[in-house]
């Protein structure tokens, strides 16, 4: 049954026949936008290890939401970079933090927009640690409470739904707690349940000014080598209420999100981070690689893999190319 009578190719023959028989989907409606919310009014500060990407007051990110929806993009994920910073990240659960604003904001001026807000405390600790810190360790327990008053603020402020990033053990289900008791038993978590310690992350600690002051995050996130253990981590966050899982960076992770998404039967999302993103965009700016075509590629490659859902700076970018 082999050549002549298989020929593959008559099914690549055009691009009717092509889109036919395609396996994996790529749309706008599968993305999230990553937006950076800061303070001030008409602030637009271009990331200089992202071109293309902002650092946005939050009238800016109301207007930048607005594009986004328009274009089919369902959701977006708000990190936030607080005025001042402090040892007890007071500005990631101040209920007027930057955060708290733009997804009031997004919520009252953007009809049909869902806004994940990232729970974390990196962004606004001055050691630029994910937790509390003694001497050179970052204490867990400590650090859940401080996590769960941030996701109920968040929630408070109308996010639809919570993304921890922090990667401290049992934050899942101190958070899930926290919102409980506050009454907002129907916000899910999007855990970041697979974060690895990854070189990737380089241009977002630009982004969101939360490089560490000292030390790194090998403590808390996981180590490249490891993939059992983020089916570890991915049940634990399940057991402990996670409604959807994220593994990330996404490219160099594909066989993770792959495991993850044969183990588990909730909604599996990648992160297609800030490294990635320089990449493309540093060798397209180059004339080395064609960028719409490598851009599409790479989510399609990552749909494939099996994640249902992309955050991914070229959110935007994809559902204009999708909709020509
Ligand atoms: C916060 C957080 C990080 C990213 C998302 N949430 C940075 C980090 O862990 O240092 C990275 C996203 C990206 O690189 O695009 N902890």
């Amino acid at each position: 049954m082999g050549f002549p009578a298989q020929r593959p190719r008559r099914l690549r023959r055009t691009g009717a026949i092509r889109a036919l028989v395609r396996e994996t989907s790529l749309s706008a409606g599968d993305l999230i936008h990553p937006m950076f919310v800061r303070p001030g009014r008409r602030v637009r500060q271009e990331i200089s290890s992202m071109p293309g990407q902002f650092n946005l007051s939050v009238d800016e990110a109301v207007a930048d939401a607005q594009e986004a929806r328009s274009l089919g993009v369902p959701a977006v994920i708000l990190f936030g970079i607080p005025p001042s910073k402090d040892a007890k990240a007071s500005g990631a659960w101040d209920a007027h933090g930057v955060v708290q604003e733009a997804t009031a904001a997004i919520r009252k001026d953007v009809e049909g927009m869902l806004v994940i807000a990232d729970v974390c405390l990196c962004e606004y600790t001055d050691h630029g640690h994910c937790g509390v810190v003694q001497g050179d360790e970052i204490l867990n327990d400590p650090t859940l409470e401080l996590l769960a008053k941030t996701a109920v603020s968040q929630a408070r402020a109308g996010a639809d739904i919570v993304a921890p990033s922090d990667m401290m053990d049992g934050r899942v289900a101190a958070i899930r707690k926290g919102l409980d008791a506050a009454g907002f038993d129907q916000v899910p978590i999007l855990s970041y349940a697979a974060k690895y310690a990854s070189a990737f992350y380089g241009p977002f600690r630009e982004a969101a000014q939360s490089t560490p002051k000292f030390g790194d995050r090998r403590s808390h996130q996981m180590d490249p080598a490891n993939v059992r253990e983020a089916l570890k981590e991915v049940r634990l966050d399940i057991e402990e209420g996670a409604d959807m899982v994220m593994v990330k960076p996404a490219l160099p992770y594909l066989d993770v999100i792959h495991r993850v998404r044969r183990s588990v039967d909730v909604p599996v999302a990648a992160y297609h981070v800030s490294g990635e993103y320089a990449m493309l965009v540093a060798a397209a700016q180059n004339g080395w690689i064609d960028r719409e075509r490598a851009v599409l590629e790479s989510l399609v490659a990552i749909r494939r893999a099996g994640a249902d859902l992309i955050v991914t700076y070229f959110a935007k970018e994809t559902a204009r190319l999708l909709a020509r």
